[in-house]
């Protein structure tokens, strides 16, 4: 039997074993990490289960169908991430799950879930935010330090944050309409494709001719490093519209051209956010570092796009593995850890937000 192996004992420093949960949208997940900040972290466990066959009809998240999925699977998904760790609730030190921000019914499955565990073993509470998980997942992976740079693209978010510290962040930028994978998806069904429609543009965008339509790059060249997509996704919709029933060329051409501008809005508002964080971090962050995370950060096209950026002004570019930059509970519990090991647990009493920004 493969035990695992002790982490940062030379250091000197105490290790946490922590069980994350996570329920914010539709993946049902629990995992059980070990480890002590600044990472890596040691993942004994990842459970994830996607609700994804349940919402693929409606051509998205139904937050009632994914609230009554949560319950269906949770206890037998903590069981089994429990079992893969060899371990029992006594060899934890904490329980984190997610506490928003989310799709309501849903973090409140797994927040009370969590509040019922902690409570019944006797362990401390991490009320864990969703978005500081996936700012936090370069750490578990890699032991980043502090302080670096976060794109955060994922279906519900898009931010750039400067990351000082452990519940220390700074907003650089945001979207003010619609998310980076939301537009994926929503411009997917507008072209005819499945939901998440992520993953099937990226695939057509590879037979397509970026070129052949024009279509705009919100934001782009404006100060600051806002985002918006809508104006996007519309002009996609009146191309789509003018075109009847687009053949499969002009729908690829669309995908295309569509990541294409994404792709221009992304490298334009992230290269201003770089400028902002050499101007004040300039002396901590001497080799600057530029994380990605999140669903949309598994886009082979947008990860060379940043690359390009990064290497253009001397950032060190950082994206955690696919596995982990979409919804999972390994990243929930790894803020477990950070948050054990600062002493900032929660109480039992902590209330569940389906709105919970990082940074102000
Ligand atoms: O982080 P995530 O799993 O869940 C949220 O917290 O939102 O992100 C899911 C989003 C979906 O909108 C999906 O379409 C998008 O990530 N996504 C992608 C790709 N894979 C997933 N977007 C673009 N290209 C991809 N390859
Ligand atoms: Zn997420």
């Amino acid at each position: 039997m493969d035990l695992p192996r002790p982490l940062s004992i030379d250091r000197g420093m105490r290790v946490y074993t922590v069980l994350g949960i996570e329920t914010s949208c539709d993946e049902t997940a629990a995992a059980i990490v070990r480890g002590a900040p600044p990472g890596p972290g040691e993942i004994l466990a990842n459970v994830v289960l996607s609700q994804l066959e349940a919402h693929r009809p409606y051509g998205g998240v139904v937050p009632e169908i994914a609230a009554r999925a949560h319950v269906e699977v949770l206890d037998g998904i903590i069981a089994r991430a429990l079992g893969d760790a060899k371990a029992d609730l006594p060899a934890l030190d904490a329980i984190a799950a997610t506490a928003g921000p989310g799709l309501i019914g849903g973090v409140m499955v797994g927040l009370l879930t969590a509040k019922g565990m902690a409570l019944g073993a006797g362990k401390p509470l991490v009320a864990v935010n969703h978005l500081e998980a996936h700012a936090l997942t370069v750490r578990l992976a890699e032991g980043t330090g502090f302080p670096f740079l976060l794109l955060l693209i994922s279906g519900g978010h898009c931010q750039l944050v400067a990351c000082e510290g452990l519940g220390r962040y700074r907003l650089y930028g945001a979207t003010i309409d619609d998310a980076a994978g939301e537009a994926f998806d929503k411009t997917a069904k507008l072209i005819g494709l499945p939901y998440p429609g992520g993953p099937q543009i990226e695939a057509l965008a590879r037979t397509g001719n970026a070129r052949r339509f024009a279509l705009p790059r919100p934001m782009v060249g404006r100060a600051g490093s806002d985002f918006s997509f809508s104006g996007l996704k519309t002009a996609v919709r009146q191309v789509a519209l003018r075109a009847g029933a687009p053949d499969a060329q002009t729908r690829a051409d669309l995908a295309a051209g569509f990541q294409a501008a994404i792709i221009d809005c992304l490298v334009d508002r992230t290269r201003a956010a770089m400028a902002r964080f050499r101007r004040e971090f300039g002396i901590a962050a001497k080799a600057p570092t530029l994380v990605v995370s999140g669903g949309v950060a598994s886009n082979m096209a947008i990860r060379a796009a940043l690359k390009a950026l990064a290497g253009e002004d001397g950032f060190d570019l950082r994206v955690p593995s696919p596995a982990l930059c979409t919804d999972n509970a390994a990243m929930v519990a790894w803020v477990g850890v950070e948050r054990a090991a600062a002493g900032m647990t929660d109480p039992l009493d902590v209330a569940p937000r389906a709105r919970w920004p990082l940074a102000g």
